[in-house]
């Protein structure tokens, strides 16, 4: 349950359909399920294997293989750090925009109002103002944070019983609603209707393999982090293939809360619905409202639950993060935890500050781009490198096979081996080549050499990291 908390998330509700949309629509669930299929469970069934085995976080579990590969668990562990940072920005967003649904603040003009609400620049040098309730609202989602981790198991067996049925039930509602209203279909059918043509384009297939890291929280050693609870008798495969199709069950069942509002909102105010999605980061905070505005009862309602929902289903990603980074920590210097997680937690809220300034969103953006695309891929590709090959993934198939009912063959060693390290190196290299051809969103190159630098920085700060002996 608290592997799903942490594989449900913004990136469900938020990330998945206009990702979907963007890229071939019902077609995109082809390069979707491939990528579940060939990279998402085999290396969830990795993850779940090495934490059950070595009862440690990403670092320990790493350099239990071998010593000199403790930095690529510190690599994991920095990845879900930077992802945190700004994941709590966005839910700081809807934490604000749950305030402003009970109003429909956004009036007629929900485009503008996003505009003005960020205060977004015009380029991601200029800083612009700080958005003080944007602040307070990363001040609220950081302590909440803090104060389910702080007291240990008991309060987070809480959290998850709470942030993972709550709002599955809510966004069934919400899907409820939108599916019964007018339009509805040919908000759907612009939702699957498949378009063949963009298989043959690597983005497409580079930003399934993404949606999938990032979905499965995998590469961030938070999975792994999670499977050192697991008994040794726990079944992994059943484990790993519950988590995964619960995560792309619930993404897809977002896609029919959202699509089928832009469907309605079409159907009244007579725009296409593909000039009525926009894209990205706004249909959830533009396009929604909107729709949401058009309702003729209970609008301000179904605008909370919406919020709500990416709020609630965000938190329990957050804070997986942080048992991740904390447990490494704990692990490698017998830190006090409630210490570590404090600190964790500040310094997340000290970082997020800056992404509340008018230029935020620019680098939230930037971030998710390089983080995704190149930092989990290569983390990824680590993981079946070390393995599966120092460790051997024939000895991960012969512990997961004691225990699990769906039997690994030499199959999956293949996948692991071979497989799965090609498409990532494919992934990793095609997005370098669409970078240097196409740019990122016009974004200015020094922009994205930046976000460039986050993943090089992130690896100096994993080996960093691996240096500090412990006392
Ligand atoms: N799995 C989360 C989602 O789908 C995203 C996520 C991955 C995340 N790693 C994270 C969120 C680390 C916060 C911190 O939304």
């Amino acid at each position: 349950m608290a592997a799903i908390g942490s594989a449900v998330g913004l990136g469900n509700i938020w990330r998945f359909p206009y990702v979907c949309y963007q890229n071939g629509g019902g077609a995109f669930l082809i390069p979707y399920l491939v990528a579940l299929f060939t990279v998402g469970i085999p290396l969830l069934i990795v993850e779940f294997s090495i934490g059950q085995r070595f009862d440690s976080a990403a670092p320990r579990s790493f350099s239990l293989v071998n010593r000199r590969w403790e930095w690529a668990g510190w690599w994991a562990v920095a990845a879900a750090f930077i992802i945190a940072v700004y994941y709590s920005v966005i839910m700081a967003w809807c934490l604000c925009y749950l305030s402003h649904s009970l109003g429909l603040s956004w009036g007629a003009d929900a485009p503008a109002f996003f505009l003005q609400f960020l205060g977004k620049t015009s380029s991601p040098f200029a800083l612009g103002g700080l958005n003080l309730q944007i602040v307070f609202a990363l001040l609220f989602v950081w302590t909440a944070i803090y104060l389910i981790l702080y007291k240990g198991v008991k309060s987070i067996e809480w959290a998850i019983a709470l942030t993972v049925p709550l709002p599955t039930l809510l966004l069934l509602v919400l899907a409820v609603r939108g599916i019964t209203l007018p339009g509805a279909l040919e908000g759907l059918e612009f939702y699957l209707t498949p378009n063949f043509a963009k298989l043959s384009s690597p983005s497409v297939w580079l930003a399934a393999y993404a949606q999938i890291f990032f979905s499965l929280s995998l590469a961030q050693g938070i999975m792994i982090v999670y499977a050192s609870y697991l008994r040794k008798k726990d079944d992994i495969t059943n484990n790993a293939i519950i988590t995964a199709l619960a995560d792309g069950g619930i993404a897809f069942l977002a896609g029919f809360a959202v699509f089928s509002v832009l469907g309605y909102l079409s159907h009244t105010t007579g725009v296409p619905v593909e000039e009525a999605a926009g894209s990205g980061i706004g249909l959830a905070f533009i396009t929604y409202p909107t729709a949401i505005s058009h309702l003729p009862v209970a609008a301000a309602l179904f605008g909370a639950i919406f919020f709500l929902v990416l709020l609630t289903f965000g938190l329990n990603s957050a804070f997986s993060m942080v048992e991740s980074v904390s447990g490494g920590v704990v692990e490698k210097w017998g830190l006090s935890k409630p210490r570590i997680t404090f600190v964790i937690c500040l310094l997340g809220f000290l970082l997020s500050v800056p992404l509340a300034t008018g230029a935020g969103s620019y680098w939230v953006d930037i971030a998710d781009h390089f983080i995704s695309n190149f930092g989990l891929v290569f983390v990824g590709l680590m993981e079946c490198v070390v393995f599966g090959y120092v460790l051997g993934t024939e000895h991960i198939r012969r512990q997961v096979n004691r225990t699990s009912d769906l039997w690994l063959g030499r199959w999956w060693d293949w996948l692991i081996k071979i497989v799965a390290p090609v498409i990532l190196v494919f992934i990793a290299a095609a997005s370098f080549v669409e970078l240097l051809a196409e740019g990122y969103e016009g974004l200015p190159t020094g922009a994205l050499m930046a976000g460039g630098g986050m993943v090089v920085l992130s690896l100096v700060a994993a080996i960093w990291l691996m240096k500090r002996r412990a006392p």
